[in-house]
């Protein structure tokens, strides 16, 4: 697997993140095969959440991985924490408390990246950076980052933090993907032109922040798959195209197609199909044209101004 530098960190890390969020959906044996098809194919690189599945997809994750200490530097395990039951909360004491947990059911003694997973209205920075240095001094978390946040949003916590925002996750696909088109539409009176992100893209590049695109085949906020919709007639015959010229499958393109803009995102898969996470995987070895990528960009409906 390639690999791709996360942030300014020292972390090297695969170039596919596995997300955990749906591996509740596995039994025991379906969930030990799939960690052990991620770790022949060379992703090592594990994203989970403390709400996933109550915590337990962090508990069914260790068990499955049979978690100890050879396997535990084998492998890049990031969690998040921050959101709760009907509000977000980004207190000093909520993120001790909510790391501890994930350590715990990780059955681990540290992380390796923790992010907050969605921006608190009542955030102050100051308790944030306080959390972040006990969690770096004890050892507990060794690199820091957000879930969904605006440049913003970063630089006000970044003003009180002693640790560098090395990743940011935000929601990604082809079908999504305005983060891209309102910076092809700069200016323009239309819909693509709106600038929802306050330009996170770029503002991520700018700032050696590695941006991990999540759900990178829904369309819509979890709205379904755009790979073999109905709804996506022309962008799948394209894809199909382009795949068919790979001698890959249309997952594959569907994440060369992330990993072929030059920001070097870091896409979390959700899959728990063994098959399709090899698909995705080899999406790391194709490198796209500039001309196929527009392709697929316009195929998905989306106008060149
Ligand atoms: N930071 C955040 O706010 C946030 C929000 C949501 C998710 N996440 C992270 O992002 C990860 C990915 O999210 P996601 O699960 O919504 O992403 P996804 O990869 O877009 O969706 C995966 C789902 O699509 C299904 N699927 C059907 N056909 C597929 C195909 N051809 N290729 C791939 N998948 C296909 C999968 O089913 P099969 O299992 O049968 O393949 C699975 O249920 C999560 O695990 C989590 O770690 C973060």
């Amino acid at each position: 697997m390639r690999t791709i530098k996360l942030g300014n960190s020292m972390l090297e890390v695969p170039a596919i993140a596995v997300g955990c969020m749906r591996i509740v959906s596995l039994n025991k044996s379906g969930a030990e095969n799939f960690v052990k098809t991620a770790l022949e194919e060379g992703a090592n690189f594990f994203d989970h959440a403390d709400i996933y599945g109550k915590g337990t997809c962090e508990e069914i994750f260790a068990d499955a991985i049979h978690m100890n200490d050879d396997i535990r530097e084998k492998i890049i395990l990031q969690s998040k924490c921050g959101i709760r039951n009907g509000m977000y909360d980004f207190s000093k004491q909520h993120i001790l408390e909510a790391v501890n947990g994930s350590l715990k059911r990780l059955k681990t003694d540290y992380l390796d990246v923790l992010l907050l997973h969605r921006p608190d209205a009542l955030v102050e920075p100051e308790e944030v950076a306080e959390a972040f240095d006990l969690l770096k001094s004890s050892g507990k978390v060794h690199n820091f980052g957000v879930s969904n946040q605006n440049p913003m949003q970063i630089q006000l916590l970044q003003k009180s933090l002693n640790q560098p925002i090395i990743a940011n996750q935000l929601q990604l696909s082809i079908t999504n993907a305005n983060m891209i088109s309102n910076g092809i539409n700069v200016n323009m009176e239309n819909d693509a032109a709106i600038n929802r992100d306050g330009s996170v893209l770029d503002f991520c590049r700018l700032n050696n922040i590695t941006v991990q695109p999540w759900s990178p085949f829904q369309y819509g906020f979890f709205g379904g798959v755009f790979l073999g919709s109905d709804k996506y007639p022309l962008l799948n015959q394209k894809i199909d195209e382009i795949a068919k010229k790979y001698n890959v499958t249309n997952t594959t393109i569907a994440i060369a197609w992330i990993l072929r803009h030059p920001a070097h995102m870091q896409p979390v898969i959700g899959t728990m199909n063994p098959d399709r996470l090899k698909d995705c995987c080899k999406a790391a070895d194709i490198n796209l044209t500039r001309q196929e990528w527009y392709e697929i960009y316009r195929a998905a409906g989306y106008k060149l101004p």
